[in-house]
């Protein structure tokens, strides 16, 4: 596994498994395989409903805790400085760890600063590692950079090869800022295997194209965090160090950027 160093001097590693939409005993084996198999970072949040079910993942892996990258994302529930404190504590006691290393406000909220208190206070506490945001971008980005008492080490936000967020990028790490992709692989909603571009890369490297679009944003130092529930995609999305991208191949894809969200839930903010 490779590692980005956040601001704070913590490493998270590069690739991670995403968690969204996997429930109960599938959540369990596929959190539990993914450690096995050498994923160190899993990202859920309280929204998914499945802390539970990745803290007995965990626990079934049987990797010790301190080799893990643990996130998790506060939601608009917890939408005042007591209500966040209390999340923090039910989302050590789901996940059965005495730590998160990674505790994102997931979305822009109307009581962000107070919410975001909270979180700088667990960090102060110990009970997390790095805080960050989520989904934050243009003024909602601005506004909440100005009134933050302490810089967020990471922002997760929507990346993959259509969307690509390269000044974004750039943005960011001038603020220090680690950008992280969430659905790197665009959610299954396009068609990265029959992308002659990522196509002809794959065939190269003996890849797949979803590895190569992969690679793509690993190769510019963005953490991803691919969710799969089968096992030899698993596999398949953790293999992206044994070869590396030419400068031309990394503009070729660019070529690919449509440079505008899957998602429009994430305009609103
Ligand atoms: N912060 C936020 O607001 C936010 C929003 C969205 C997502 N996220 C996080 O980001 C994670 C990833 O995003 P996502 O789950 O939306 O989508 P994704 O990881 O981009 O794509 C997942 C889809 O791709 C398929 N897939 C995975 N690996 C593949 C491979 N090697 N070849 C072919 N197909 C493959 C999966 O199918 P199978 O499972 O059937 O293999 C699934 O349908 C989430 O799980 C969540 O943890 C965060």
């Amino acid at each position: 596994m490779e590692y980005i160093t956040l601001y704070n001097k913590v490493k998270m590693p590069l690739v991670g498994l995403g968690t969204w939409d996997l429930r109960g005993q599938e959540c369990i084996d596929s959190v539990s395989q993914a450690i096995q198999l050498g994923y160190r970072l899993i990202d859920t949040a309280q929204m998914y409903g499945n802390e539970k079910e990745v803290g007995i993942g965990i626990q079934q892996s049987g990797i010790a805790r301190e080799e893990l990258f643990i996130t998790t994302k506060i939601y608009g529930n917890s939408n005042s400085y007591l209500k966040t404190k209390k999340a923090i504590q039910q989302s050590l006691k789901n996940l059965q760890v005495e730590y998160m290393d990674l505790l994102l406000l997931h979305e822009p909220y109307t009581q962000e600063q107070e919410m975001y208190k909270a979180l700088v206070e667990a960090y102060q506490e110990g009970l997390v590692r790095a805080i960050g945001i989520s989904n934050y971008h243009g003024r909602r980005f601005e506004s909440f950079m100005k009134n933050c008492s302490m810089i967020p080490m990471v922002n997760q936000v929507e990346c993959h090869v259509f969307f690509q967020k390269e000044k974004f990028q750039q943005e960011l790490n001038k603020k220090n800022i680690a950008m992280q992709a969430w659905s790197p692989l665009a959610q299954a909603q396009k068609n990265i295997a029959g992308n002659p571009i990522l196509q002809k890369i794959a065939n190269k490297y003996h890849k797949t194209p979803h590895q190569i679009a992969l690679k793509f944003l690993v190769q510019r130092n963005i953490s991803v965090v691919p969710k799969s529930k089968h096992i030899h995609r698993l596999k398949e999305n953790l293999q992206l160090f044994d070869f590396h991208l030419t400068p031309q191949e990394m503009e070729e894809i660019k070529s690919i950027d449509e440079d505008r969200t899957l998602f429009a839930w994430t305009e609103m903010f």
